[in-house]
């Protein structure tokens, strides 16, 4: 590998990894402390980010909750990320800061401004994981609204997206803001426009009320690898996050980043970045031992409560020696499409999909073994899929503490990630630590730069 990887840390506001080990401390979720912890140990790691992602769904099996949910905490509880975002930037200096908003679940107008407020209290170094969504069937059913279909939902997503961007490029010029007290202006009525937007979705016309931040736009994340999910990454993500086989990630990738290109985008624009876990210890054998305690808590049923979260669909249903009875689902698509066989290859059955869901959930195969190992695994990876770096899970004690203790090191020690930034070395934003050739705002080639006001 010629660069260093970017990484960044994944978590959930629930009680993630093998909450019923001893040493796990996820289930401290909801404090404040652990998260500000968290938040520093990630950026002493020398980590790009820590990212929280979020859904408003839950499992649902016969259109009701599932009660296996409720009682192993699958998917489920869930607190809110965006509320913590500012007490992290309290903490941290140099640490990107993503959190996932659903164009689903809000709206456009205060969706902008609150990420323009965040990019302000961090210094610019917000991003925004842009999703329509998860357990739509379960947010549908709470939000009182008919279930907008598959492709629909990534249609008004991206209207939902331009309007934000319209927001946030488009309404103040740079210099609109004066504060001059002596002449008694504070903000330049002249350089403060008013946006008219209308799309298949959404419309608006009117000024935005956030002064311009650092980056404007926040670091724009995408995460759903459907077809409709790729075609938006390609068009407007700078980073996107995938989870499966590495044959399958090496292909969408590839397939990305083509249609990025195609769009007038630099083949560099992006930087994809493979979920990985890390089920590690001192030695080999050991860590193989963690493994076998941690899936022994998995049954059959917890992977198809997990499987109908991201599907819709209901595995104990299908014949287990069959491949997916149906591939038809108005929920999440990635988790279809990525069982029903691909360059000739046939189908899984439902029997291995549930074993692959119960051993090694959505995020696919761990890496397992002493840190030498997981770090020679990585590399593995890194080369196979053509992937830029890392979104690290949180594995067996939910908060990456081995990941932090035994792979960072090992990582370091080989040079395959950047030097910590020493606290006090001058600020970056968070696109210009991703991108440092590109500047804070979003570059020339993106869709969303000529919206920008007094271009
Ligand atoms: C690493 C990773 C993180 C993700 N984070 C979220 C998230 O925070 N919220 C969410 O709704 N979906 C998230 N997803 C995507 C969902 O798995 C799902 O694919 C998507 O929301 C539904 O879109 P689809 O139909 O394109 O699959 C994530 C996926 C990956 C691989």
């Amino acid at each position: 590998m010629t660069k260093p990887l970017t990484f960044g840390l994944f978590q959930t506001m629930g009680p993630l990894g093998a909450w019923r080990l001893p040493d796990n401390t996820g289930v401290n979720f909801l404090t404040l402390d652990y998260w500000m912890d968290l938040a520093k140990r990630s950026e002493a790691a020398g980590a790009d980010f820590l990212f929280i992602a979020d859904d408003f769904g839950y499992p649902l099996i016969d259109g009701t909750v599932s009660p296996t949910a409720i009682e192993h905490a699958l998917l489920f509880p869930r607190a809110d990320p965006a509320t913590i975002m500012s007490a992290l930037s309290t903490v941290t200096e140099h640490l990107g800061l993503v959190v996932t908003m659903s164009t689903s679940a809000e709206r456009p107008v205060p969706l902008a401004r609150r990420f323009a407020s965040l990019d302000h209290y961090s210094s610019g170094r917000i991003g925004w994981n842009v999703v329509t969504g998860a357990g739509q069937n379960a947010s549908a059913r709470l939000f009182g609204e008919p279930m907008r279909p598959h492709d629909q939902r990534y249609a008004a997503a991206e209207d939902h997206l331009k309007l934000a961007m319209t927001l946030w490029e488009g309404s103040w010029e740079a210099d609109a803001l004066k504060v001059d007290r002596e002449a008694g202006v504070y903000a330049d009525s002249a350089k403060v426009h008013e946006i008219h937007y209308e799309g298949p979705f959404y419309r608006a016309d009117g000024i935005f009320s956030v002064p311009p931040s650092p980056q404007r736009t926040p670091v724009l994340f995408q995460a759903g690898a459907s077809a409709s999910g790729r075609d938006l990454a390609a068009r407007y993500a700078e980073g996107v996050f995938l989870a499966a086989e590495p044959d399958a990630v090496r292909d969408q990738i590839a397939d990305i980043r083509a249609r990025a290109v195609a769009a007038g985008r630099e083949p560099d624009a992006i930087k994809f970045l493979v979920a990985g876990t890390f089920i590690v210890a001192p030695t080999h054998d050991e860590a193989v031992a963690l493994r076998e305690k941690v899936t022994a808590f998995f049954t059959l049923e917890d992977a198809a409560v997990q499987y109908a979260f991201f599907t819709g669909l209901d595995l104990t249903k299908m014949d287990p020696s069959k491949p997916l009875a149906t591939t038809d689902s108005e929920t999440g698509r990635t988790n279809i499409e990525r069982f029903t066989g691909s360059d000739g290859a046939a189908a899984p059955t439902v029997g291995e999909i549930l074993e692959e869901f119960r051993v090694n959930g959505v995020m696919g195969n761990p890496f397992v073994g002493s840190p030498a190992e997981v770090v020679d695994q990585t590399v593995a990876l890194m080369e196979h899929t053509g992937a830029d770096g890392l979104l690290v899970q949180p594995g067996p004690t939910g908060d990456s503490a081995s990941f932090f203790d035994l792979v960072v090191p090992e990582l370091r020690r080989r040079g395959l990630i950047a030097p910590v930034v020493a606290p006090g070395e001058p600020a970056r934003t968070f696109r210009e630590r991703l991108f440092p050739e590109g500047t804070a705002h979003l570059p020339a080639t993106h869709p969303g730069y000529s919206l920008r006001a007094g271009r």
